[in-house]
């Protein structure tokens, strides 16, 4: 008979993982402690903007007309632990608050409740993002508590994808990464993972404290790669050369890559930037913390990204906010995303308010996210309501809409045609043609 599988925690992760296994084809259960989320999903409607995720949900959750029906979400433990064969464990892992570290109360909590219901053999499978050394302690936990003990283990396996491409990057991973304690393990996910692993995706097997690594290592590395590129635009802005140029020369090397080396206002969300501080206060309780100093280095080069596109902006403004009318175009921390979880356009955005701009804010999907953040921000309902009467505009998420802006109509809207591009992704060619300064991060001006 095919595994059961249960999903603990149905935020972008949980969610996605869930609908992912019933397009795989088994039988899942998804369980979240906040109800209301429970009754949306259980509509077939998904509580946050992630592309294909609401059809991959209507296609499996059972009572929508047409669907497999191989998915239900419920918030009973009982009913958790008597289904499923494999757990996934899918909860957050917050920064915690005034601290660099992880907070783990959501993941012992998950743990704490389920391990005691568990009496017949099972694999419960972490997928948090979790500091190195907690799956050994979250073994120990389990197999005190669980009344199938030994029978009742845990493995973990950690997740890779992006906001924006979860339902991608969970169908068709680039790699699955598994942290086993006992060949059983192995064989159960390798039963669950059956179709991906079929179809090539390399299978990585570790213990416990490699598995954990992997994940902060690769988001400490894609950090990194951001800071690297964002370090050399502070260098061209001051030797005057160009860093989209520069980030294109280096990329055609295949050892440096293009990828992640679009220079700008920087890195923000949900787990870059926690990821990179939690690791460093963990190696900090290891004994090992100037191995990771450089983050240290990293986390600053980024947040000066956005007191920089302040000060840029306050230049164009005549060295003060006062009376001046700022657009800001994008809220969410990247496009194809609500999210705007330490976002770098709200930040800015927010500064510029607190030093008397008035901001304008727009974005095509996170504006009820940030009115929540920012409620004393303007909001618009579009680009171009945004940016009538604008002294200024920012361009600070690269959602394609403003690609497609036309720099023509909209010098007709603004008070000043004045464009700073924080993301390095608008051509600056038409703009200038239609009168405007242009100018962009770590780009000469003119
Ligand atoms: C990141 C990782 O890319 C995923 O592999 C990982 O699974 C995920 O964190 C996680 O830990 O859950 P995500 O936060 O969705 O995914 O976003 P990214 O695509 O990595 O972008 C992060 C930030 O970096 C965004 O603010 C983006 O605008 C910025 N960025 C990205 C740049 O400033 N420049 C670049 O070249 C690329």
């Amino acid at each position: 008979m095919s595994l059961r599988i249960t999903v603990i925690g149905t935020g972008y992760l949980g969610a996605t993982h869930a609908a992912a296994m019933a397009e795989l084809g088994f039988e899942v259960l998804g369980l979240d402690v906040v109800k209301e989320k429970v009754e949306l999903l259980s509509a077939g409607r998904v509580p946050m903007y992630e592309p294909g995720l609401e059809e991959l949900l209507r296609k499996h959750v059972a009572g929508v007309e047409g669907s497999s029906g191989r998915l239900r979400f419920t918030t009973d433990w009982d009913e958790v632990a008597d289904f499923g064969d494999v757990h996934f464990v899918c909860v957050n892992t917050p920064q915690k608050h005034g601290e660099y570290g992880c907070d783990m109360s959501y993941v012992d909590a998950a743990i704490d409740t389920l391990a005691p219901r568990l009496d017949r053999p099972c694999l419960v499978v972490g997928k948090s993002t979790v500091p190195v050394g907690s799956a050994a302690r979250l073994a120990r936990r389990l197999a005190e508590l669980a009344p199938a003990g030994a029978q009742a283990e845990l493995a973990w396996n950690p997740e890779f994808l992006r906001e924006g491409f979860a339902v991608e990057d969970t169908l068709r991973p680039d790699r699955i990464v598994v942290g086993v304690a006992s060949e059983r393990a192995e064989k159960v996910l390798r039963e669950v993972y059956a179709a991906p692993l079929d179809s090539g995706t390399p299978f990585v097997v570790a213990d416990y404290p490699t598995a954990e690594l992997v994940k902060t290592a690769a988001n400490a590395f894609l950090a990194t790669k951001i800071s690297f590129i964002n370090a050399m635009a502070e260098i061209c802005e001051a030797a005057g050369g160009d860093v989209v140029k520069l980030a294109e020369a280096i990329g055609y090397d295949d050892r440096i890559g293009k990828k992640f080396l679009r220079a700008g206002v920087g890195f923000g969300g949900g787990c870059l930037p926690k990821d990179i501080r939690a690791f460093m206060a963990r190696a900090g309780e290891l004994g090992a913390d100037q191995a990771l100093t450089f983050l240290r280095e990293v986390d600053s080069i980024n947040m000066r990204r956005r007191a920089h596109m302040v000060e840029l902006a306050r230049e164009a403004c005549g060295e003060t906010f006062l009376g001046r009318r700022i657009a800001v175009l994008g809220a969410a921390f990247k496009p194809d995303s609500d999210d705007v979880r330490d976002s770098p356009a709200l930040n800015v955005a927010g500064q510029i308010h607190l030093q008397g701009g008035q901001v304008t804010v727009y974005d095509p999907k996170g504006m009820e996210n940030a009115r929540r953040v920012f409620p004393t921000l303007s909001y618009a309902a579009s680009a171009e309501d945004a940016l009538r009467g604008a002294d200024i505009v920012l361009h600070l998420t690269e959602w394609p809409e403003f690609r497609a802006l036309d720099p023509g109509r909209l010098a007709q809207v603004v008070s000043r045609p004045h464009l700073i591009d924080g993301r390095n992704t608008l051509d600056p060619v038409p703009w200038r043609a239609a009168g405007w300064t242009f100018r962009a991060m770590g780009r000469p001006a003119a």
